[in-house]
């Protein structure tokens, strides 16, 4: 029996783990050999090449990567698993970059160890093909640390982007406002063999629909009243390299048929012209909206969805990562210090913790500008509490955030609108109309008659769904935990 067993190779310097994966792994039925440095794991492996090597990213004579690169280049079918105590985005790509199967970090939770190794031996048996997993992808500018983020979620988008990234696969991009978005796609672009070429960025929501389709389609000379050269489109400048279209829910109807004949054929026609240009780039594109909710409202085609859709990537909200705060704070900290060269404000615990108690509905744009916004008030002083925009009730902030409160109350009236709409009730519509005029014209009784309205709305909805919140948040068309937090607010918790 014992020949059968799968092996593997752990490769630390820290004795602790070494021995602690040794237990684990014997225990589960592999053979198990130790290394606690590079050497010694490259010797290890010349001897007998294992299943599986399981190393730290730190090891005392080598850098992580570096071995793993070796290690892949001389044994193309060897699975490694990289583990580090310290999650950062650049190890993260770049281990998976360069064919790591998965990247794991300290501690271990165990059950998902485990669960791992198994499918990395599932994984093996189905095929010994390169998989798209192992991507031996050269020389590749590494990826700095300019995504910064440690937690889970985001560790899974940083994988995400270094298997990923290396084809020209159409990648969706969703996810809040201010969640970072467009540094993905450029963390993308980056990261594949396009990054020679161009990216181009075009956001669908700047221009009119005829101005977008010159903008991205270009035209001939004479082609319109105005058109008095010809003029390149933005698909053409991003020939060879990356377009990124951002904000692709606004896109009208009429420039998404063009957009996915471009995806189909490879190819356009400038406007006013007859001459197909034939050309070869990757699209990325990025919405905070709910594209499945606009195929169904027929506002988006459900065609191009799925072309667009090929990788999806989301990015969570900020408060569904709160272990990220701190790394961010740190890092807008060197972004806004004073001058280049100075050291960083510093931040008291205390300010620190409201950072991280807050909710931040602007996600991590929202946290650039309270830090920039604290640099400058504190003057070179440890940043407290009073300096967070979050202080004191006359502060503007205050103000821009009862403003996302009360776009999101119009959104819900919105919303309500729109049900009405389809059901024919005119009169309650012209109602839900007259309270969005107010809501424009910011009555101050409004907050209260919209707050009655969203209790009742929400209590309706919870009625007829049984009390089910999943299902009663999917009606309102609201997010699950915006759904928990007015239910608590309006006491409709039982
Ligand atoms: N993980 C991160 N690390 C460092 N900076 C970040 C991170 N996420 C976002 N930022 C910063 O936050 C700001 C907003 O990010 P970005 O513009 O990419 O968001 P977005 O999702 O495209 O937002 P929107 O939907 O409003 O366009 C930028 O200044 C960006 O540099
Ligand atoms: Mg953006």
């Amino acid at each position: 029996m014992a020949e059968t067993k799968r092996s593997v190779l752990v490769v630390d310097d820290d004795g602790d783990i070494r021995s602690l994966l040794k237990d684990l792994l014997v225990e589960e039925g592999y053979a198990v050999r130790l290394a606690p440095s590079g050497a010694d794991a490259v010797e290890a492996i010349t001897k007998n090449l294992p299943d599986l090597v399981m190393m730290d990213v730190k090891l005392p004579d080598q850098d992580g990567i570096a071995l793993l690169k070796q290690l892949k280049r001389e044994h193309d079918e060897l699975e490694v698993i990289v583990m580090t105590a310290f999650g950062g985005s650049s190890t993260a790509i770049k281990a998976m970059e360069h064919g790591a199967y998965d990247y794991v970090t300290k501690p271990f939770e165990i059950d998902d160890l485990l669960a791992t190794l198994k499918r990395v031996f599932e994984h093996a048996d189905m095929s010994n093909e390169v998989s798209a997993l192992r991507l031996e992808l050269g020389k590749r500018e590494a990826e700095r640390e300019r995504i910064v983020g440690s937690s889970k979620p985001m560790l899974e988008v940083f994988k995400l982007i270094g298997k990923v990234a290396p084809s020209d696969a159409t990648v969706l991009i969703t996810g809040e406002s201010g969640t970072g978005k467009e540094l993905i796609a450029e963390a993308l672009h980056r990261a594949s063999k396009r990054n020679p070429h161009p990216l181009v960025k075009v956001s669908c929501a700047a221009l009119p629909e005829s101005l977008l389709e010159t903008e991205l389609f270009g035209h001939e000379k004479g082609s319109f009243t105005g058109a008095m050269t010809m003029r390149k489109g933005r698909f053409e400048s991003a020939n060879k390299g990356t377009i990124f279209l951002d904000e692709i829910g606004e896109m009208t109807l009429g420039t998404q048929t063009k957009l996915l004949r471009i995806l189909q054929e490879r190819e356009f026609e400038r406007i006013g012209s007859n001459t197909p240009i034939k050309i070869d780039i990757r699209v990325i594109t990025a919405t905070n909206r709910n594209l499945v909710d606009e195929v169904r409202k027929s506002k988006f085609r459900e065609d191009l969805y799925y072309r667009l859709n090929v990788i999806h990537i989301h990015m969570p909200p900020l408060r569904e990562r709160k272990d990220d705060i701190p790394l961010l704070v740190e890092h807008f900290l060197v972004k806004f210090r004073h001058t280049p060269g100075a050291i960083p404000t510093s931040i008291s615990e205390d300010a620190l913790q409201r950072l991280v108690d807050h909710d931040w509905p602007g996600n991590v744009r929202e946290l650039e500008n309270a830090i920039e916004r604290a640099v400058v008030l504190s003057r070179g002083n440890p940043i407290t509490a009073d300096h967070l925009p979050f202080g004191d009730s006359q502060d503007r902030s205050r103000l821009a955030e009862r403003r996302t409160k009360l776009d999101k109350d119009a959104e819900t009236l919105q919303e309500r609108r729109g049900r009405l709409d389809s059901d024919e009730a005119d009169a309650d519509a012209a109602d839900a109309d007259a309270e969005l005029a107010e809501h424009a014209n910011g009555d101050s009784s409004f907050k209260s008659r919209v707050a009655t309205l969203e209790r009742q709305l929400i209590k309706e909805a919870l009625d007829r769904a049984d009390g089910n919140r999943t299902k009663a948040a999917d009606e309102l068309g609201i997010y699950r935990r915006l759904l928990y937090a007015k239910i608590k607010e309006y006491g409709l918790e039982e």
